[in-house]
């Protein structure tokens, strides 16, 4: 069995490439990227082949993914609706046409009516793949722990900000972490019966609000550096922010806080649990790694980067 992998040199398919090698040989993984000579030293010393396959230049993709048997779209890293769905339309095709037998799409954890712009492409690739003729399997990756300062107002630490605001409503979020994620979807492309034609939510197990968050990253500051979450009409949350970021990726990021509303990210799926078959990292790890040498300036821009390409 040929494993085809694309993303791999991001923060989700770097985790799924590490645990993937650590059940199938290197032999029989090939990595797709779409800037060869930025392979990360993990990809570069994994003995895999590599290949150039671009999403925007579909040309590319056919040689990329040639003489595989299965394939991990990792989906394009924007909030942009056309570039994202039009990438993932060119890799399902090109997976056609090289005769790939499995395609596995990693989406995201909103619900399937999302009220959530960031959703809006991902539902609609899961609509084509269904519509595809191919046998694949929709991973639903719940929101990443490393992601909260996007949630939680696009906090950074380094601004010295008393107050965060976020727009329309709190809501609770599965939060887990990359690796885990990385983990539990390796399992699923090595997994020999089952997964074929479904679409699985990958979830953490314990769902808390951005206030409960609040009060979580509050004890790990110093008292002078401690914040007050706020919620605020959409017009203020943009006007808030209007100084670090574009106004369309303020009004469509804000309506990821109409999902919140929703209860879309609080749903609990005990399968990464079972995959992993162990507990998943807590937030509260992650917030002790990510605080606890207040290196999160770095991590809130590397995840703002994603999405507002
Ligand atoms: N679940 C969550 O909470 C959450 C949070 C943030 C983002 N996401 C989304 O989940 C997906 C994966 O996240 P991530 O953290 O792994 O993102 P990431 O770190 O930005 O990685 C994205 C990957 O896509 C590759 N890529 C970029 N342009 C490409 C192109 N034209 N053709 C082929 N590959 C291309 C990148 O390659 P290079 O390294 O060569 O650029 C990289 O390997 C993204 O769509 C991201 O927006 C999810």
């Amino acid at each position: 069995m040929k494993y085809v992998v694309t993303g791999a040199t991001g923060g989700l398919g770097s985790r799924v490439f590490k645990h993937l090698l650590d059940i199938v040989s290197p032999s029989d993984i090939i990595v797709s990227l779409y800037n060869p000579s930025g392979a990360t030293s993990a990809v570069k010393s994994s003995g895999v082949e590599i290949r150039k396959g671009d999403f925007t230049k579909p040309e590319t993709l056919d040689s990329a993914f040639a003489g595989a048997d299965k394939l991990l779209i990792v989906s394009y890293p924007s909030i942009a609706y056309e570039i994202r769905v039009q990438s993932h339309k060119a890799a399902i095709e090109a997976a056609k046409r090289c005769g790939i037998k499995h395609v596995y799409y990693t989406s995201l954890a909103f619900a399937g009516d999302s009220a959530a712009a960031v959703m809006k492409a991902h539902l609609e690739t899961e609509a084509y793949l269904k519509g595809s003729g191919m046998t694949y399997t929709i991973i639903r990756e719940g929101i990443y722990n490393e992601s909260w300062p996007l949630y939680f107002g696009f906090f950074d630490v380094s601004q010295k900000k008393k107050e965060v605001v976020i727009p329309i409503s709190d809501g609770k979020i599965a939060w887990v972490c990359r690796d885990d994620l990385g983990e539990g979807t390796a399992k699923i492309m090595t997994s020999e019966s089952g997964y074929e034609n479904t679409t699985l939510l990958l979830s953490g197990t314990d769902p808390i609000s951005l206030h409960e968050l609040g009060n979580k990253i509050n004890k790990r500051l110093p008292e002078h550096r401690q914040v007050n979450l706020k919620v605020v009409s959409e017009n203020d949350y943009c006007a808030h922010n209007f100084t670090n970021h574009e106004d369309w990726f303020l009004h469509a990021w804000a309506t990821t806080y109409n999902a919140l509303a929703r209860k879309e990210l609080e749903t609990v799926d005990p399968l990464l649990r079972n995959l992993l078959g162990r507990e998943l990292k807590s937030i509260d790890d992650t917030l002790d790694e990510m605080l606890g040498n207040l290196v999160i300036e770095s991590s809130s821009t590397e995840v703002l980067g994603q999405y507002a390409k």
